[in-house]
C-alpha cells in the first residue's frame, strides 16, 4: 500500500453522494483513495465536511488594514471552518482592474491561512474592462448600486448599469451585486434627514431600497442575460422577485448573509450599531423567508460579508457609524445553530449535507472553483473537522477579526469546528488554540 500524509479516520463523511462514516486519506494536498498513513487524525464523533467556502468577505488590504488585514480575517476564518475566501474589491485604493487585482494579491501572498479568490470592482468610469476580463483574475465583478462610509464606488445611474450589464454578458463575467435603490434613499433623507438612534436606522433605509433595485437588476439581466448574483438579501420580497425569475428562465441567483438568518431588528434595539449594516436587518417576517429560502433551495450560497470596523468607528453618532460587523467565524455555527433550533427534530445528516451545499459545493460551482467545495477522490485536501454537539458560548475573548468585537458575544452556540485542514495542513486545531503557517494561495480559473 501506498504510504499517504494523513489519514482522517472515523468521521462522519458529507460526500456529493451522501453522509456515512469513513477515512479520508490525504497526499500531496489532494484526496486520494487511501493507504498507509504517516500520521492519523481522529474525527469520531465529528462530521469532515470539505472545507468551507465564503464567497463574501471585506479583508481590507489594500488601505484598511487598521480594520482587518489578512493575518486577522483568515485565523477568524479557519476558526470558523472556512478554508477558502473571495474577497470585495471596496478597498483604498478600490480594486477596480486587473492590475490592482494582481497588486492587492501580491500583498496578500505568505500572509493568509486560506485559500482565496478576488471579486473585482464594477468601474462606472470603465464599465467596458469587464468585456474582456481575464475569470483567471476575478471570479466576478461586484457593483455597488448604493455607496456609503465603505462603499464610494457606485454604479448609480440607469445608464451606467446598462453599460455594466451590457458588457459583464460580453465578456461571460457574474456580476455580483449590492442591490439597493440609491436615489430612493436620497429621496427619504431629504423628506426626513437623518436618524438619531440606531434603532431607528431600519426605517432610513428601508426595504424599498433593496427591492427597487432588484427589480431593476431583473429588467437589466432579461435585457443583457448578464449572469447576476444578488448578494445580502434581506427581505421577502428580493426572496420572492429573484425566486420567480430564476423559474421563469433568468440567470440570477442570491446569497443570504448569517446575520440575517441570525438578527432582527428587536436585536438592533439592543446591540445598537454592532448590528447596523448594509442592507439593514429587517423584521422577524423576513428572517422567516430568507429561513424559508434555506429550506427550499431557493438561495444559492450563504455568505458572511465579514465586514470589520474599529469599535470606535461603530460608537460614532448614528449618520458617521459605518455599517458592517465581522462575520467569516461565527458563520457556520451561527447557520447551523439556526438551523437546529427551528427544525429540531431534522436529521443532523439532512442539515448538514445543506450547509455545505451551501457553504462549499455551490460557491465553488458558481464562482467556477475547481477542486473545491466537494469531498471526493482528487479535490483539494481542505477538510473541517465539525462537532454537531454540544452548547459553546462566545465570548469576546474568542474573537478573532482584528476589530475584536462580535455581535454575537453571548450567544451559544450549537457545535464547534474543531479541526480545520487545508491542503492537507492544520491550520486550526481547537483543542490546543493553535494555527498553522499562512501557506494560503491564490485560486485561479
Ligand atoms: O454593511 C456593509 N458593510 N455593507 C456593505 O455593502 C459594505 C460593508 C463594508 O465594507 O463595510
Ligand atoms: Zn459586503
Amino acid at each position: 500500500m501506498a504510504a499517504v500524509d494523513l489519514l482522517v479516520t472515523g468521521g462522519r463523511l458529507v460526500t456529493p453522494d451522501g453522509v456515512r462514516t469513513g477515512d479520508i486519506a490525504v497526499s500531496g494536498g489532494r484526496i486520494v483513495p487511501g493507504g498507509e498513513a504517516l500520521h492519523v487524525l481522529d474525527a469520531k464523533g465529528a462530521y469532515v465536511l470539505p472545507g468551507l467556502i465564503d464567497s463574501h468577505v471585506h479583508f481590507r488590504t489594500p488601505g484598511l488594514t487598521y480594520k482587518e488585514d489578512w493575518a486577522h480575517g483568515s485565523r477568524a476564518a479557519v476558526v470558523g471552518g472556512v478554508t477558502t475566501v473571495m474577497d470585495m474589491p471596496n478597498t483604498v485604493p478600490p480594486t477596480l482592474s486587473p492590475e490592482a487585482v494582481l497588486a492587492k494579491a501580491a500583498m496578500i501572498d505568505g500572509t493568509s491561512l486560506v485559500d482565496y479568490a478576488f471579486h473585482v470592482g464594477a468601474d462606472p468610469q470603465r464599465p467596458e474592462l469587464l468585456a474582456d476580463l481575464d475569470p483567471g483574475v476575478a471570479v466576478s465583478a461586484k457593483v455597488f448600486m448604493a455607496g456609503h462610509h465603505t462603499a464610494p464606488t457606485v454604479v448609480r445611474d440607469e445608464a451606467q448599469l446598462d453599460k455594466v450589464f451590457a458588457a459583464a454578458a460580453a465578456g461571460g463575467v457574474r456580476l455580483v451585486l449590492h442591490a439597493e435603490d440609491e436615489a430612493v434613499f436620497a429621496l427619504l433623507d431629504r423628506w426626513r434627514g437623518t436618524p438619531e438612534r440606531h434603532r431607528d436606522y431600519e426605517r432610513y433605509r428601508p426595504r424599498t431600497g433593496p427591492i427597487a433595485a432588484v427589480a431593476q437588476v431583473l429588467r437589466l439581466v432579461e435585457r443583457h442575460g448578464t449572469a447576476a448574483h444578488v448578494l445580502h438579501l434581506s427581505t421577502a420580497e428580493e426572496a420572492d422577485l429573484v425566486t420567480a425569475a430564476r423559474f421563469a428562465g433568468l440567470p440570477v441567483t442570491f446569497e443570504v448573509t448569517g446575520h440575517h438568518l441570525s438578527f432582527t431588528d428587536a436585536d438592533t434595539r439592543r446591540l445598537g450599531a454592532r448590528t447596523r449594516l448594509a442592507p439593514a436587518i429587517r423584521q422577524r417576517a423576513d428572517q422567516d423567508r430568507l429561513w424559508e429560502a434555506v429550506w427550499r433551495g431557493e438561495v444559492s450560497t450563504l455568505g458572511s460579508d465579514h465586514a470589520p470596523h474599529t469599535i470606535e468607528e461603530k460608537c460614532r453618532p448614528v449618520p458617521d457609524a459605518p455599517p458592517g460587523l465581522p462575520g467569516v467565524q461565527e458563520l457556520a455555527v451561527a447557520v447551523w445553530t439556526g438551523m437546529r433550533e427551528r427544525l429540531p427534530d431534522e436529521s443532523p445528516d439532512v442539515a448538514i449535507a445543506r450547509l455545505v451545499r451551501y457553504l462549499a459545493e455551490q460557491p465553488a460551482a458558481l464562482f467556477g472553483l475547481r477542486g473545491k467545495g466537494r469531498l471526493e477522490i482528487g479535490a483539494d485536501a481542505d477538510l473541517t473537522v465539525f462537532e454537531p454537539g454540544g452548547r459553546h458560548m462566545l465570548s469576546a475573548r474568542d474573537v478573532r477579526a482584528k476589530c475584536g468585537w462580535s455581535a454575537y458575544e453571548g450567544w451559544t452556540m450549537a457545535g464547534r469546528v474543531r479541526t480545520t485542514i487545508r491542503a492537507g495542513q492544520v491550520v486550526w486545531d481547537a483543542d490546543t488554540g493553535t494555527f498553522g503557517a499562512p501557506t494560503g494561495r491564490w485560486v485561479r480559473r
